[in-house]
């Protein structure tokens, strides 16, 4: 099979690596790609919003499948546009993938459907909002845009000044333009969080492996929140009996709403829940894989993605039994001096082979570019370097030694993924 796969960062440079396992994949496209993915497909200079662009390459490369692995062309309708030209595609129609591009309607439908959350109000003008919290005057408290924020459309108010100030930000002065024109206030949850990324067909939902990121750009869960900046699979606070409960009281009722509301989700549906002392709760849901989930997710996965993906369009996944290896893996992310703030670009990175690689792990790049034979650092996340092995510890260790044999100028990466994780085990 050809296969299109649109996207350009670590989660697309996963998924590709995985598909070109496959032994039924012939070639593999990526639009637009990036350096490092250039070495496994070959890469088109077309953006991933860019639906007409997209549709029109296709009809070019005439792919078996089309992988859209972006919120933004899935949110745009950018399945439902391949769809009607007769490609086959993994993700879901726009609308399905309203879950993650409004979280009014996510948390709507959670109330509806009595699927675990935290309690919120909706609001679309500032003055209500502000007399809500002020009524509420419960600290820290959660305020949120309702559509596509590009990850920053959540503040965790400390206090009645953030609060009030967030609101005014988001209505009043349009930060994140129409997606702030309305918000969410959210009751704040506490408990660790684990990532569950699922494969649905939209009447069986078969969950992966689950997983942690950690999003904080600093050791010891510092500094400023990131796309984020490691991973680790599976996630120990996700026990057996954890995952059994979410399975009757989110995955499935999720699965059942959507296929009840006339909007049947196919793809990958991402579960963030909260494990709070009342059970596991949604955060949020995302219509799509996680970035950096995917990278330490796929190298677990044992059975042909290509197979699980088409039995996702084709409406069967439930005769197909999905595989995990009994294995950890862990993803820890290399990004440039200064990111998510301000950094610099095209410093050449050493310690890559000709194929981005380096021995003893998968180099998934997230923001690369390739010329004359090597490597330039291309945007905030540059590499994602997983790992993986028998135990937590093994696969960490594994993926810190690639990490040293790589470096640039100004190279950033923490230091403590997994630790925490490995202390729960322990604990
Ligand atoms: P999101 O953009 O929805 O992934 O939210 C970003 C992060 O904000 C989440 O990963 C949580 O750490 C945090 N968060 C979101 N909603 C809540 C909540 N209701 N209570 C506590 N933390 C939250
Ligand atoms: N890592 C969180 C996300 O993909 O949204």
């Amino acid at each position: 099979m050809k296969i299109l796969v649109v996207g350009g960062g670590g989660r697309e440079h996963a998924i590709i690596m995985k598909l070109a396992e496959s032994k039924r994949t012939t070639e593999l496209f990526c639009a637009p790609g990036n350096g490092g993915i250039s070495r496994y497909a070959k890469c088109f200079d077309v953006k991933a919003t860019d639906i007409e662009g997209m549709v029109k390459l296709a009809k070019e490369l005439q792919p078996d499948l089309v992988v859209v692995a972006p919120d933004d062309p899935l949110v745009l309708g950018m399945v439902d546009a391949m769809q009607a030209e007769g490609f086959m595609t993994f993700g879901p129609k726009a609308n399905a993938a309203i879950i993650e591009g409004s979280k009014i309607f996510s948390k709507d439908l959670m109330k509806k459907y009595g699927i675990p959350t935290g309690g919120y109000e909706v609001f679309t003008d500032s003055e209500s909002a502000i007399a809500y919290i002020k009524k509420q005057n419960t600290y820290p408290t959660v305020i949120k845009a309702d559509g596509l924020a590009l990850g920053k459309g959540v503040i965790l108010a400390q206090n009645e000044e953030e609060a009030v100030a967030a609101v005014r930000e988001m209505i009043d002065e349009h930060k994140f333009g129409e997606s702030s024109a309305r918000i969410v206030i959210e009751e704040f949850l506490t408990g660790p969080e684990v990532s569950v990324l699922s494969f649905t067909d939209g009447k069986t939902v078969v969950p992966m492996i689950s997983s942690m990121d950690h999003k904080r750009a600093l050791d010891g869960d510092q500094g400023l929140n990131t796309g984020g900046m490691g991973t680790i699979a599976p996630n120990p606070y996700y026990t057996d009996e954890i995952a059994a409960q979410c399975m009757e009281t989110i995955f499935k009722p999720t699965i059942a709403a959507m296929q009840q509301e006339g909007r049947p989700f196919t793809g990958c549906l991402y579960f963030g829940l909260m494990l709070t002392p009342n059970g596991p709760k949604v955060i949020e849901y995302n219509c799509r894989f996680g970035d950096p989930e995917t990278q330490v997710v796929l190298p677990l996965l044992d059975t042909d993605l290509v197979d699980i993906m088409e039995a996702t369009y084709r409406g069967n996944l439930d005769t197909l039994h999905v595989q995990w290896k009994q294995e950890s893996a862990a993803c820890v992310v290399m990004a440039s001096g200064g990111y998510p703030v301000k950094y610099e670009s095209g410093k050449a990175i050493s310690g890559l082979d000709e194929k981005g690689q380096v021995s003893g792990a998968f180099v998934y790049h997230a923001g690369t570019k390739y010329a004359d034979g090597a490597f330039l650092t291309a945007g905030g996340r540059v590499l994602g370097v997983t790992a993986t092995a028998e135990t937590l510890e093994a696969a960490l260790a594994k993926s810190y030694k690639a990490v040293e044999t790589i470096s640039w100028d100004q190279v950033h990466y923490r230091h403590d993924i997994g630790q925490r994780a490995l202390q729960a085990k322990q604990g």
